[in-house]
């Protein structure tokens, strides 16, 4: 998938703004660290893996304006602009695992001359970025073995090219089961409340010539008992040690109904999207977003002024619903503390 999701210009970061997809494909320009927080905040730019990109590009924004001639200073700025990006989204790992990368990396280096200090901070953000776009082509590879000719795919929310530096964790396997040759079609959810499933993954698969149909998230059950669904593959935003993972809003329920049905369920997500330091999924931050998401469509209201609304962003998935566990390193199985730990840390 070509498209460039963010990228770092040299003095800005350049990213799609995807809440403006899929009518128009706008680029903007984050020329500063709070530019880049609302954006991340508004889901200008989104999923776990793009996030854990625009947090390192975010630092490096941070510092454009730092005049000071010690490095211990640089440092300091740089901690306070971990501490600011940190607080813009609270669920996505990959995000913080960037920040504390970037962040351990000048407490490392706080003797080089500031100059020196700053371009290894460049070199890293885009070390992050350049992992980002290989790991995805790694898991694209892996997932691909379990895409059959014929099969009908489901997936929710976006995890594709949009969701990471180019390529995608969930629909990177479906592009690489393409260039395999192999035919499938998929089913994405729509993804209320902020339709991630319609606007974006609806969008990307067009792009790329993928048999595509749109159905609405309460349609899932009734198109895997009816149409016959084969697999289905999604993102993370936070798996924990024993595998559970967080994902869009929805996916909970889209596992639950896979066991239900027999349909096999894989979560498709890098090393950066573990979090190792939790123990379970309970322990996994869930983002609460406004009302008006759920209230209104676009800007038409759709219930009641005042009701009482709950939006949480994310929900979480046992792994004892899931199938695998799609990697950069290969698939984990059950058992997951086990397996993760064994595949994950032997690599650290
Ligand atoms: O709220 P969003 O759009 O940032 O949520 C994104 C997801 O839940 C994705 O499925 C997840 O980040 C995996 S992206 C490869």
């Amino acid at each position: 998938m070509a498209v460039q999701t963010i990228r770092w210009t040299g003095n800005a970061v350049r990213i799609i703004d995807q809440t403006r997809l899929p009518n128009k494909l706008v680029y903007i320009n984050c020329r500063d660290v709070d530019t880049l927080w609302h954006a991340i905040k508004e889901l200008k730019v989104r999923g776990a893996p793009a996030l854990g990109v625009a947090a390192a590009y975010g630092v490096l924004l941070g510092l454009k304006d730092f005049k000071g001639s010690s490095s211990a200073q640089l440092v300091g700025r740089v901690c306070e602009v971990c501490d600011y990006i940190g607080k813009s989204r609270p669920t996505a790992v990959n995000l913080f695992n960037s920040l504390s990368q970037m962040q351990a990396l000048a407490l490392n280096n706080v003797d080089k001359p500031v100059a020196i200090l700053k371009a290894v901070l460049w070199a890293e953000a885009n070390a992050i970025y350049e992992e980002d776009r290989a790991v995805c082509r790694a898991m694209g590879k892996h997932g691909a073995t379990l895409i059959k000719n014929g099969m009908t795919v489901m997936t929710v929310c976006n995890a594709g090219g949009l969701a990471t530096a180019d390529y995608g964790t969930a629909l990177g396997v479906m592009y690489a089961a393409k260039e395999a040759g192999k035919k499938f079609k998929v089913y994405a959810l729509e993804t209320r409340p902020l339709l991630q499933g319609a606007r974006l993954t609806a969008w990307e698969l067009m792009k790329n010539k993928i048999d595509v149909t749109l159905i609405c998230d309460n349609m899932a059950a009734t198109v895997m008992k009816t149409k016959g669904v084969d697999i289905i593959f999604t993102g993370a935003d936070r798996i924990a040690s024993n595998g559970d993972a967080a994902n869009k809003i929805g996916t909970y329920m889209l596992a639950v109904l896979a066991q239900h049905h027999g349909v096999p369920f894989y979560v498709v997500a890098p090393k950066t999207t573990f979090d190792l330091k939790i123990k379970t999924g309970k322990e996994i931050p869930i983002e609460e977003r406004k009302p008006e998401e759920v209230t209104s469509f676009g800007l038409r209201p759709t219930a009641p002024k005042g009701v009482k609304v709950f939006n949480p962003a994310f929900d979480v998935t046992p792994s004892g619903l899931m199938s695998g566990i799609v990697t950069e390193y290969g698939i984990i199985r059950a058992p997951y503390v086990k397996n993760i730990h064994k595949v994950l840390l032997y690599d650290a």
